[in-house]
């Protein structure tokens, strides 16, 4: 018998635990660039991207190519047992990408939450501080850290407590849902008198777009104001680039727009084109604090994944995917601002590079915001062909995680079919 989308849903609910999400009811059976086919041959546009992994597209053939020369190479010595050439490559490009006119290091790990968990480790070997403050709607990933850092308790931290200590949340500068920067510097001044002096703060990490939590992008302002206050009392400031980085916002790294640098930078996702690998990279002084050992994990660092790091690196330079970014998102706004003007409901488009979301309220009316709806869109996307992500701390957002290489044709196909997909919804 062949497998159907719903008989392999059958077999993964009664093996899988439930509290493995998954958005849509598909089973992949082959994937190219923007386009995925499923187990039952039905053709889909990708516009979820694995959740912002695929900057480069499914299958790009350099990258393939990459990774088939190395599996004929070697695949595993664990680079703490025998080093290997391209992790030290990788190391040395993107330290020579992130922002910051001082020495850098870097280090690769796995995935974004273990970057993340590594970036504090430094900072408070660094500083021989604890405290680290984050910010609500914020997302840093599954593990007890990264669920601390986390400032969105449904469904990420719900029963998984307790969490580790000394993480205080301040607010997210977020006009549109009342928090202006000033609200938000006056919650770190809070933190600091009712919760932890700065002298004892190890590090603010925040994403310069927050991911999970919406879209919503801290201004440079807000960033150079965070770097003067970091800097007044000693603290570090990590930019969790997980989501952000890798060319999604139309710069290698979105802090690259803030005019100040952080100290630490995490990346993961799209830095290897679908390979798992994450990097932390950051200030020489504060990386060179761990003692010897303490950093590392037996696959960090993977030859696969750093094989395809180094080719997605070359690939954004070939196609010129930074340029690339800006267009898609261009083009996307253009098409989002249309339909705006049809469906009330649609009360603000943004646009940061490639990463573009549309946020839906009731009536349009910004104290009701519609998760019901954004559901509903996207369910009518998927009958059409079109895979959609939805997020937000209310859950009215759909976001939009494109491939950069997508053709404009598709991304017009697209539009047109979130278009129709608005009607069904409403009507
Ligand atoms: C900003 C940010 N940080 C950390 C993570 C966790 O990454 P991972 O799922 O690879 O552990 C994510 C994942 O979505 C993210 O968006």
């Amino acid at each position: 018998m062949t497998d159907t989308n719903a008989s392999l849903m059958a077999r993964r609910c009664a093996a899988l635990p439930s509290g493995l999400g998954q958005a849509h009811e598909l089973f992949v059976a082959r994937a190219e660039n923007a386009e995925l086919w499923d187990v039952e041959g039905r053709r889909y546009l990708d516009f979820a991207g694995g959740i912002a992994v695929l900057n480069t597209g499914h299958r790009h053939p350099k990258i393939v190519a990459a990774v088939k020369a190395q599996l004929d190479s070697y695949h595993h010595t664990c680079f703490q047992v025998v080093a290997y050439e391209p992790y030290v490559e990788l190391c040395e490009r993107l330290m020579a990408k992130a922002p910051g006119d001082f020495a850098k290091k870097a280090f690769l790990v796995n995935t974004g939450a273990e970057a993340v968990e590594n970036a504090v480790k430094v900072a408070r070997a660094a500083t021989r501080r604890q405290a680290v403050i984050a910010f609500g709607g914020g997302f840093h990933g599954r593990t007890l850290m990264g669920m601390a850092l986390t400032g969105k308790v449904a469904p990420y931290k719900a029963g998984f407590g307790p969490f580790p200590a000394e993480i205080y949340h301040a607010r997210y500068p977020n006009p549109l849902h009342g928090v202006s920067e000033a609200d938000a510097l006056a919650s770190i001044e809070h933190i600091f008198k009712s919760d932890v002096e700065p002298e004892r703060v190890a590090a603010i990490i925040l994403e310069p777009v927050q991911g999970e939590g919406g879209f919503y992008a801290a201004s440079p302002s807000f960033a150079q104001a965070l770097r003067a206050l970091c800097d007044r009392h000693g603290i570090l400031l990590i930019a969790d680039e997980v989501q952000t980085g890798a060319g999604r916002t139309g710069t290698w790294l979105a802090c690259e727009q803030w005019g100040v640098a952080p100290d630490l930078v995490t990346m993961a996702k799209s830095m290897a084109g679908g390979f798992p690998i994450a990097a932390v990279i950051g200030r020489a002084s504060a990386m060179d604090a761990a003692p010897a050992g303490g950093l590392g994990s037996t696959y960090a660092g993977h030859p696969l994944a750093c094989a395809a790091a180094l080719a997605v690196l070359d690939v954004f330079d070939e196609q010129k995917l930074l340029d690339r970014a800006k267009a898609v998102g261009e083009r996307l706004s253009a098409g989002l601002g249309e339909l705006a003007k049809r469906h009330a409901a649609i009360k603000d488009v943004r646009a940061h590079g490639a990463m573009v979301a549309i946020e839906m309220f009731k009536n349009g009316d910004l104290h009701q915001p519609d998760a019901d709806l954004t559901k509903r869109v996207c369910a009518e996307a998927l009958k059409r062909g079109l895979i959609l992500l939805s997020c937000g701390v209310y859950g009215n957002v759909i976001r939009i995680l494109v491939p950069l290489t997508v053709p404009d044709q598709q991304i017009d196909e697209a539009l047109a079919i979130l278009g129709q997909s608005f009607d069904a919804a409403q009507g």
